[in-house]
């Protein structure tokens, strides 16, 4: 059987930078979780922007065996692949509980017709959005924030309030860049059962983390890039004692 993702040598250039160089993932379907590790400025962001089609990239993308093609944003929404951003992506504008509804924007009662003879089943349909969205902001503790404007949230709660919203348009694949960054030990703990939960339920992920205890907790695997290559790659208690990663952590606090 094919992953459900599958990278194969990915590469992104900026200039004279090569920010990605040929590097190969594979993500299973049904929950599995892949870490994606190294020092900052390894190329981890623009990874998951290649695989989002936000930058412009070379290689093969495939989901559930079906190719997609690099450099769209989009494509690869279409396969329910959800991303979450490194400096959270949130309208300040809207309430939380309208941040996370757009997330489920339904077309199929649009028009005349959906507006009028169909009223019932719209107001129904709605009903069940709005729940939906409630549930999703009760799994990620903001419910009592729902009817707050985004823009009172700290930074963790953003995070929290961007999962919400892609936990909703009911993922197979899940792009998280740093979903810990900002938290303390308890919230960061928190999240680490939050997202065990939602790998339980079948939904993969690709994390991008710096925190090692967050990495262990729910990570198989876990692949390393230093300046764009990837030098190592296995079960993260193994590749921690990799000289070679060991050495591409020199100087930075981990
Ligand atoms: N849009 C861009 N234009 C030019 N250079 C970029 C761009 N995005 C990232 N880079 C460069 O690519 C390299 C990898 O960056 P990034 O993927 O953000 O690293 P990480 O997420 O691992 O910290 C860095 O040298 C960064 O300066
Ligand atoms: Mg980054």
């Amino acid at each position: 059987m094919s992953p459900l993702l599958d990278c194969h040598d990915l590469t992104v250039r900026f200039g004279g930078v090569t920010a990605v160089n040929a590097v190969s993932l594979a993500v299973d379907d049904g929950g599995d979780v892949v870490g994606l590790v190294g020092p900052n400025g390894s190329g981890k962001s623009t990874f998951l922007n290649a695989i989002s089609g936000l930058v412009p990239a070379k290689g093969r993308l495939t989901v559930a065996g079906k190719d997609v093609p690099l450099g769209r944003p989009g494509a690869i929404a279409r396969h329910r692949v959800y991303r979450t951003y490194q400096t959270p992506q949130v309208n300040p504008a809207m309430s939380c509980l309208e941040n996370v509804l757009v997330a489920s924007t339904d077309t199929s009662l649009r028009g005349v017709v959906g507006a009028w003879p169909l009223r019932p089943g719209m107001w129904r349909h709605e009903k069940r959005r709005w729940q939906e969205a409630a549930e999703a902001l009760e799994r990620v503790g903001l419910l009592d924030r729902a009817n707050d404007g985004a823009a009172g949230l700290a930074y963790g709660e953003r995070r929290h309030l961007e999962l919400a919203r892609a936990l909703l348009a009911r993922p197979r694949l899940l792009l998280m860049d740093e979903p810990a960054a900002g938290l303390n030990t308890a919230e960061t703990s928190r999240l680490a059962r939050l997202l065990r939960g939602v790998s339980a339920e079948g939904i993969s992920a690709v994390v991008i983390e710096h925190k090692i205890g967050f990495i262990e907790e729910l990570c198989r695997r876990i692949v390393v890039l230093e300046q764009g290559i990837q030098i190592a790659a296995g079960p993260p208690t193994e590749v921690w004692r990799d000289p070679a990663v060991m050495n591409a952590y020199l100087g930075e606090a981990l």
